[in-house]
C-alpha cells in the first residue's frame, strides 16, 4: 500500500515537472491562435531560392477532415516528413490535389501550386514564410462567429462542427478511396490512468473516427486493436507521442487537462 502511494506520488511529480517546464517556456513559445498548427516546409525551398512554405491547419481544417488529407492524399502527421516536391504538386499530388488551378471551391478556382508558368505573386501565397504576404483568408474575420476555447486556435472546433457552423468535406472524387458511407462504429471507452485517484480519461472512438477515420490511428499511432494493448504515459503524451501526436500540435493542446481528464487533475 505504502509502495503504491510512493509510486503514484513519484509519477505525479514527474508529470508536474514536465508541465511546469512547459509553462515556463510558454511566454515565448505559446503561439498566437492563428499560428497554432502552422507547419513550415523547407526541405527543398531555400535550396532552390524560394521562401519556405507556410501551411495553416486552421484554414484547411475548417473545410476538410483530417482523414481526407492524412489518409486519402497521404500527408504524414509529422512536419517535413512527406518531402513534397514541386513536381509532385504540378502532377496533381499533395497540395496539387486541390491547388491545381482547375478545382473549384466556394465558386472560385483554387490557385495552382508550383506552376512554372505563373507569376511570383501566386508563388508567394504558399512560399510565404519570412515574407510579408497578405493572406486572403483572414483569421479573425473567418473565425469571429465560431465558439471559443482557451487554448490552441482559441476555437472549440468540435462544437463548431456540431452546431453546423463549419461543414467538413471528407471525399474528393478520383482521390478518395470509395468506401461504405458509414464507417463501423466503435465503442467509446474510458481509459484508466495507472495512478489511482486520478479522474479517468474519456475517449470517444465515434467522434475521433468522424475526423480521422481508422487508418490515421491504427496501426501507426495505436497498434492495439485491443484496449490496453498500447502502453503509454502522460509524459510520453507531453512528448508528442500517442494522443500527443495530434493534441499539442493541431487538436487542442495537452495544457487543457480537463478536456481529457473529465474532472480537475490536481
Ligand atoms: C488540407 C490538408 C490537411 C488537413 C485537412 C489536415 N492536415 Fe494535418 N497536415 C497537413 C500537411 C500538409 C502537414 C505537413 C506534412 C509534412 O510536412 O510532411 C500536416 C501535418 C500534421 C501534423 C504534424 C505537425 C507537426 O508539427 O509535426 C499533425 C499532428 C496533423 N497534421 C494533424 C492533423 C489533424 C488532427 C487534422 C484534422 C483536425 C489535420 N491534420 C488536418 C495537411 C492537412
Ligand atoms: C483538400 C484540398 C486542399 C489541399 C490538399 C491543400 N489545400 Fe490549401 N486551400 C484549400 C482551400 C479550399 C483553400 C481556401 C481557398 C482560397 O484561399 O482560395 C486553401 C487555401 C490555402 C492558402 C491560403 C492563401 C490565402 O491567401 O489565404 C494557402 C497558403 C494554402 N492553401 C496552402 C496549401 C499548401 C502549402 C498545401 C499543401 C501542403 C495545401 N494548401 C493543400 C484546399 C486545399
Ligand atoms: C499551394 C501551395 C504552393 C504554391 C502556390 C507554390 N508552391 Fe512551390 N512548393 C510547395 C510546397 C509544399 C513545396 C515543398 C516545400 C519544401 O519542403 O521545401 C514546394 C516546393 C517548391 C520548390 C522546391 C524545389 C523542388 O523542385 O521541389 C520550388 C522550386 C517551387 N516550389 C517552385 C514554385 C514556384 C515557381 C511557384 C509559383 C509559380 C510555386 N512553387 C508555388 C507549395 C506551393
Ligand atoms: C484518434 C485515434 C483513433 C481512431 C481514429 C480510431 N481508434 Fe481504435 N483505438 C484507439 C485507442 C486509443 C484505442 C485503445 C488502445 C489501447 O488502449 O491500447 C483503440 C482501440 C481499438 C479497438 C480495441 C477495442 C477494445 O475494446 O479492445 C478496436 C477494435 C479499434 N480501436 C478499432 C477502430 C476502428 C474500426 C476505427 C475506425 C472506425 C478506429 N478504431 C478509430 C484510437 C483510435
Ligand atoms: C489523429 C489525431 C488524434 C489523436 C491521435 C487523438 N486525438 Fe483526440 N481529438 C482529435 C481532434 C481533431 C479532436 C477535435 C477537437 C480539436 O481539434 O481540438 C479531438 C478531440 C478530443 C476530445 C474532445 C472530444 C470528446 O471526446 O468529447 C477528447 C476528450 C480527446 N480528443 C481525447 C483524446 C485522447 C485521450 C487521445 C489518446 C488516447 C486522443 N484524443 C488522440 C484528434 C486526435
Ligand atoms: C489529450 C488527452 C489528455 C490531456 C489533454 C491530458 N492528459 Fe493526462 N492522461 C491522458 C491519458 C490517455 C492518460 C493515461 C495513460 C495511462 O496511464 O495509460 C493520462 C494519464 C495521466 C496521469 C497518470 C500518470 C501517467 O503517466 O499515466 C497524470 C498524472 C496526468 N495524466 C496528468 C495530466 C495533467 C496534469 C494534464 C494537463 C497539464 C493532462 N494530464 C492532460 C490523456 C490526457
Amino acid at each position: 500500500m505504502k509502495k503504491a502511494v510512493l509510486i503514484s506520488t513519484a509519477i505525479l511529480l514527474a508529470v508536474l515537472t514536465v508541465v511546469f517546464a512547459q509553462e515556463r517556456g510558454v511566454k515565448k513559445k505559446r503561439p498566437l491562435p492563428q499560428d497554432y498548427g502552422k507547419v513550415v516546409l523547407n526541405n527543398f525551398s531555400e535550396k532552390n531560392r524560394m521562401a519556405p512554405v507556410a501551411f495553416d491547419h486552421w484554414l484547411h481544417r475548417s473545410k476538410f477532415t483530417c482523414r481526407l488529407c492524412h489518409s486519402d492524399i497521404g500527408f504524414e502527421m509529422k512536419a517535413g516528413a512527406t518531402e513534397i516536391k514541386a513536381d509532385d504538386n504540378i502532377n496533381g499530388f499533395y497540395c496539387g490535389t486541390c491547388h491545381n488551378g482547375k478545382r473549384i471551391f466556394d465558386g472560385k478556382f483554387l490557385f495552382p501550386a508550383c506552376d512554372k508558368g505563373k507569376r511570383d505573386e501566386v508563388c508567394d501565397r504558399c512560399h510565404s514564410s519570412g515574407k510579408d504576404v497578405k493572406r486572403e483568408n483572414n483569421f479573425s474575420e473567418l473565425t469571429a462567429k465560431l465558439p471559443k476555447e482557451r487554448f490552441g486556435n482559441g476555437i472549440d472546433w468540435e462544437k463548431a462542427e456540431k452546431d453546423n457552423l463549419i461543414k467538413l468535406i471528407d471525399f474528393i472524387d478520383g482521390v478518395s478511396i470509395s468506401r461504405k458511407k458509414e464507417m463501423p462504429v466503435q465503442k467509446d471507452f474510458s481509459l484508466e490512468p495507472k495512478v489511482s485517484g486520478l479522474p479517468e480519461i474519456v475517449f470517444s472512438h465515434q467522434k475521433h473516427t468522424v475526423w480521422n477515420g481508422c487508418e490515421v490511428c491504427h496501426p501507426d499511432i495505436f497498434t492495439g486493436v485491443k484496449k490496453g494493448a498500447t502502453k503509454y504515459s502522460m509524459i510520453e503524451i507531453f512528448d508528442g507521442k500517442f494522443c500527443g501526436v495530434c493534441h499539442g500540435k493541431v487538436a487542442f493542446p495537452t495544457m487543457d487537462c480537463q478536456r481529457c481528464h473529465v474532472k480537475p487533475v490536481s
